[in-house]
Parts: C-alpha cells; sequence; structure tokens
C-alpha cells in the first residue's frame, strides 16, 4: 500500500511581522513541491482549536511576498493556553489529517508548538516579531522592515525637530527588548538611546543634551524603547532642565505594517524551508532561527531557555558618536 500523503498545517500566531507571508509562502510552495498537502489555518491557535482552516495551493500564495501583514491573520488565544484548548487543536488535527504544524510567531506562539509537539502533534517554529527578541535566534522575520519604518519616521521627525532647534523623544517599539531603538538610534543620530535592558538616569540624558549644545548641536533625538516608556514625561524634564523645546512622538503600530524588505522576505524564505524539511523528515518540537547567517534548529525548550546578550558594544559606539 502506498505511503498516506503528508498533510502539514501551517498558522501565524502573536503579534503580525512584516514578512510572515513570505513564510507563509515558502511553506506552502515547499511543501507541495515535497509532495505533501499544506493547510492555512487562520488566526493563530484559534483556527486549530476552531477548525478554521483552508486547503491551500500553490496559487494560494501568489501574490503575498510583497504584502505586510498575514493573508492568515493572527491572534493571541488565550483558551489554547490551558490544556483543554491544546486537546481540542490536537483533536482537530486528527479529524483534519494534519501531521506536522509550521507555527510563524514568537516566544508564546513556541510555548504552544511545545505543548501540541508533547501532545503527538509535531510543531516547528519560525520566530516572526519586530522585536528581534527571541534568543535562539540572531534574527527574527520583520524586524528588518520595522527598523527601517522607524529609521524613514524618524528622519521625518528629526527635520521639523531641525527646523525649531528642538528636542524630540521619540518611541519605537520594543516592550521587552531595545534592538530595535539601538539600531534605529544609531542610524538616526540620536544623541540618547533608552532600552530596557540598561538602567538610565534623566541627570545624564540631560547633562549629555547639555554637552553636545556646547559642541553647537542645536536640535536632539532621544530614542526610546516602548519597555522605558514615559517620553511625554522625559521631554518635560529635558524642557524644564535645559530650555530647549521638547515633544514627544509615539511612533506605534506604523512599525508592525508595510511591505517587509529583501532581508525579511529571503530570510522568512530560508527559515520557512527549513521547517518543511524537519517536518518532512518527521522531526517537530524545533524551532529554526540564523545563527551567524547559517539557518539552524534547536528543540524548543532548549530555544526558549536560552538568554541573548545585549549587544553592549554597539551601544559604546553609539554613546561614543551621538554628540
Ligand atoms: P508571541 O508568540 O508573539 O510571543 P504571545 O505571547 O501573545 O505572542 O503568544 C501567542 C499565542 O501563543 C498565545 O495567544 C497563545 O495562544 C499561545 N501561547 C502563549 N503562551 C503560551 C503558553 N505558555 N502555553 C501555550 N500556549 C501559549
Ligand atoms: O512584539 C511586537 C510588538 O509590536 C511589541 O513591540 C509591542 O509591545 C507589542 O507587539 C504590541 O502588541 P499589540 O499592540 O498587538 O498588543
Amino acid at each position: 500500500m502506498a505511503d498516506k500523503q503528508k498533510t502539514i498545517g501551517v498558522l501565524t500566531s502573536g503579534g503580525d511581522a512584516p514578512g510572515m507571508n513570505a513564510a507563509v509562502r515558502a511553506v506552502v510552495r515547499a511543501a507541495i513541491k515535497k509532495g505533501m498537502r499544506v493547510i492555512g489555518i487562520k488566526r493563530g491557535y484559534n483556527g486549530l482549536i476552531n477548525g478554521d482552516m483552508v486547503e491551500m495551493n500553490m496559487r494560494s500564495v501568489s501574490d503575498i511576498i510583497q504584502r505586510g501583514g498575514t493573508v492568515l491573520y493572527t491572534a493571541r488565544c488565550l483558551e489554547f493556553k490551558e490544556e483543554a484548548g491544546v486537546l481540542k487543536a490536537k483533536e482537530t488535527c486528527i479529524k483534519t489529517g494534519i501531521d506536522g504544524l509550521v507555527v510563524i510567531g514568537g516566544d508564546g506562539s513556541f510555548r504552544g508548538a511545545a505543548d501540541l509537539s508533547r501532545h503527538g502533534i509535531p510543531c516547528v517554529g519560525i520566530p516572526g516579531t519586530i522585536d528581534n527578541d527571541i534568543s535562539c535566534t540572531d534574527y527574527t522575520v520583520g524586524y528588518d522592515t520595522a527598523m527601517n519604518t522607524a529609521m524613514e519616521m524618524i528622519d521625518k521627525v528629526r527635520d521639523t525637530s531641525q527646523s525649531h532647534d528642538r528636542c524630540s523623544v521619540v518611541e519605537v517599539m520594543g516592550r521587552r527588548a531595545g534592538y530595535i531603538a539601538l539600531n534605529t538610534g544609531i542610524a538616526c543620530g540620536a544623541t540618547c538611546i533608552l532600552v530596557p535592558e540598561l538602567e538610565y538616569k534623566i541627570e545624564e540624558v540631560i547633562e549629555k543634551i547639555k554637552t553636545a549644545r556646547k559642541l553647537g548641536k542645536q536640535n536632539f533625538i532621544i530614542l526610546v524603547a516602548e519597555g522605558v516608556g514615559g517620553v511625554n514625561e522625559i521631554a518635560k524634564q529635558i524642557e524644564e532642565a535645559t530650555g530647549i523645546e521638547s515633544r514627544a512622538t509615539i511612533l506605534g503600530h506604523v512599525q508592525r505594517g508595510g511591505n517587509p524588505t529583501v532581508r525579511d522576505r529571503v530570510a522568512a524564505s530560508q527559515l520557512a524551508y527549513r521547517a518543511v524539511e524537519l517536518l518532512d523528515g518527521g522531526i517537530g518540537n524545533r524551532v529554526v532561527g540564523f545563527q551567524k547567517d547559517e539557518v539552524v534548529d534547536f528543540d524548543i525548550q532548549e530555544a526558549l531557555s536560552m538568554k541573548k546578550e545585549f549587544p553592549i558594544d554597539l551601544y559604546n559606539i553609539a554613546n561614543d558618536i551621538s554628540f
């Protein structure tokens, strides 16, 4: 008797990120090329629990590689955090004949993927988040696009800041991580960069602005990661202490949208391809990622226990060249 055709599911979960569509496309195309069936699951784990899914073919992923967001929609599914939710999802997989699952998302989504793997449905995670805050990988899908979007926006803020001799205090995304802030801060010539990984003192920020002003600088960008927050208060304190008119800007969700950059489209395609190879080989409970530009994969528990060092050397460079 011929082997049963393998069927895999693909879903996007947690916060969306530009490049998720490129990953979905590559999963679908790679799997079909290898002779598998692919089911697209809607709204993250919700779709697995409710059976909201659609069979994918080569053409269902046409014309999406360049689009931001996710055609599969995404969600934060609280029910899936409970054992009962995972069991319902497992039942759907058995009923639908799903033998393996690709989960595109962040750490939370991978915890869910580990739970489902434990229940006998092999899952492979692809890191998709603008924050780049997943420890097992140097790079997450969406990060480059988000940074470029933030950079363009900050450049615009800078134009008006320059015209008015002002200080602009700009918040970029990153609840737990300062990677976007650090890199866009360097790229936009921020005087100070405040990140959740490092303590800061407002007195030191003010001192740096005063020193830079003595050196002839007339307008200032202070870049603040969302996890530090308080941009209105920071702007007020700077204005009071220096007399420099200051304004706060929160860039917000503009950073999560938009057409993915080359880097995100290519990274998504590479990671998706490896994820499909793993499932094709019957291997689950893995997360794929990049280490020094090589595609690698880890056991999910191992991946979740890893720690990523904040690039302090880069932070110090930023500080030294921002007067
Ligand atoms: P991200 O994947 O971006 O970190 P979340 O933390 O919101 O985003 O997680 C996305 C989804 O993953 C959650 O809504 C839930 O369905 C699932 N999830 C999160 N944490 C767990 C957990 N501890 N156990 C099982 N599933 C989880
Ligand atoms: O994880 C990506 C991210 O954009 C974080 O930087 C931000 O804190 C969070 O998602 C916001 O999520 P949402 O507005 O979708 O709840």
